[in-house]
């Protein structure tokens, strides 16, 4: 049922500080303040390369997962949508780990690419939500997202939980690698277990999004940027809106703005820069200025900090919890979700069952 919700979408959202925090708790031993891998035939110290295929927003919470696993574990990434990697003929050494990311279990494409894997002599690890899943039963290690039934066809506590576990892998991995010390990791730890309270606060800027959600509702076309891990971000970001608003929107890494979009910039066209003040804030406010020169109009989705520090003229600023950078996917999804979620039902869109699309994509 969907609870006080108008939509399954709407109640998904709001479980999130509680999925996320279930989810969290599993691959965490907050008494010893270190991770919980699940049972592993091979350690991460003898891998020289991680492969990781996945569709749409999985695929996203693949791309952030990238960043982690290189920083965190200095471990090599290799990513792409499962629909191309399944047919690009990959050369993949025996013995190296090929990662799926999948809340349903049962993607097509993410399924052909782990027997593919397989059939490479990859260890194969699955992130999957439903347990009974195809890709549970096929995958030689399963990590399992808790996030329960998501019933909504846009994904969001999906999301959330597989960069959850997503995280978790990478700071064992890191530990397995000796890129990360046991202050690493106990550090890491505590800025986890504060994420499903740092998503609560998240939650409260609903008001705040709602009013912002009838400007971007005029809009025919929305650009969302950001850079490191909020560029996969901005991706999801513009995913989740054109599937349930069905407004044209794109995804950029803040820094290839000057390589072409830049001359779409007019005042029709919403900018929203996703930048939690991290290493590359700055960079990203320079970006931002070039958009605001050219009389874009902006919608910053920050922190207090960098609220503070952009000093910006925005159609709008959305002020997020500060918080650790290495958690900020996990903070900032939820402004991103709420932001899709009321432009879709202020246009009278059907946000749960959008046009076209199916939950699960069982055909290629
Ligand atoms: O079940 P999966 O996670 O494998 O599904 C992958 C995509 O089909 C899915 O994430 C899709 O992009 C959602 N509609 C996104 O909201």
């Amino acid at each position: 049922s969907k609870g006080n919700h108008r939509h399954f979408m709407a109640k998904e959202i709001y479980e999130q500080p509680e999925v996320v925090g279930r989810t969290i708790a599993h691959y965490v031993d907050f008494s010893r303040c270190a991770v919980r891998l699940p049972e592993l035939p091979f350690s991460f110290r003898d891998v020289s390369r991680l492969s990781i295929s996945a569709c749409g927003t999985a695929y996203y919470a693949g791309l952030v997962a990238r960043y982690w696993f290189e920083r965190l574990a200095r471990l090599p990434v290799e990513i792409d949508v499962a629909s191309e990697f399944r047919y690009r003929e990959v050369p993949l050494d025996p013995g190296q780990v090929a990662l799926f990311v999948s809340q349903s279990g049962e993607t097509a494409d993410t399924l052909a690419s782990l027997r593919y894997a397989k059939d490479q002599g990859q260890h194969t690890l699955a992130v999957v939500n439903v347990p009974t899943s195809t890709m549970a039963r096929d995958s030689a290690v399963v990590a399992p997202t808790l996030a329960g039934p998501e019933i909504g066809v846009a994904s969001t506590k999906a999301f959330t939980c597989q960069l959850s576990v997503l995280l978790a892998l990478a700071i064992g991995a890191g530990r397995q690698r000796g890129t990360l010390t046991e202050a690493d990791e106990r550090r890491l730890v505590e800025v986890l277990a504060a994420v499903p309270s740092l998503m609560t606060e998240a939650l409260r800027s609903e008001g705040e999004i709602e009013t912002v959600s009838r400007e971007i509702a005029k809009a025919k076309d929305v650009l969302y940027l950001g850079r490191g891990t909020s560029y996969p971000l901005a991706l999801e970001g513009a995913l989740k809106l054109k599937e349930i608003s069905y407004i044209h929107a794109e995804g950029y890494a803040a820094g290839e703005l000057k390589h072409g979009p830049i001359a779409l910039i007019d005042e029709a066209m919403p900018v929203i820069v996703i930048a939690p003040h991290d290493a590359v804030f700055e960079k990203t406010v320079s970006n931002m200025q070039e958009v605001a020169a050219r009389g874009g109009r902006i919608l910053l989705i920050t922190d207090r900090r960098g609220a503070a520090e952009a000093a910006m003229d925005t159609m709008s600023t959305l002020v997020m919890p500060d918080c650790d950078p290495v958690v900020a996917p996990l903070v900032f999804a939820v402004p991103a979700q709420l932001l899709a979620y009321h432009t879709a039902v202020f246009m009278g869109k059907d946000v749960d069952q959008p046009r076209n699309l199916a939950k699960s994509v069982t055909v290629e």
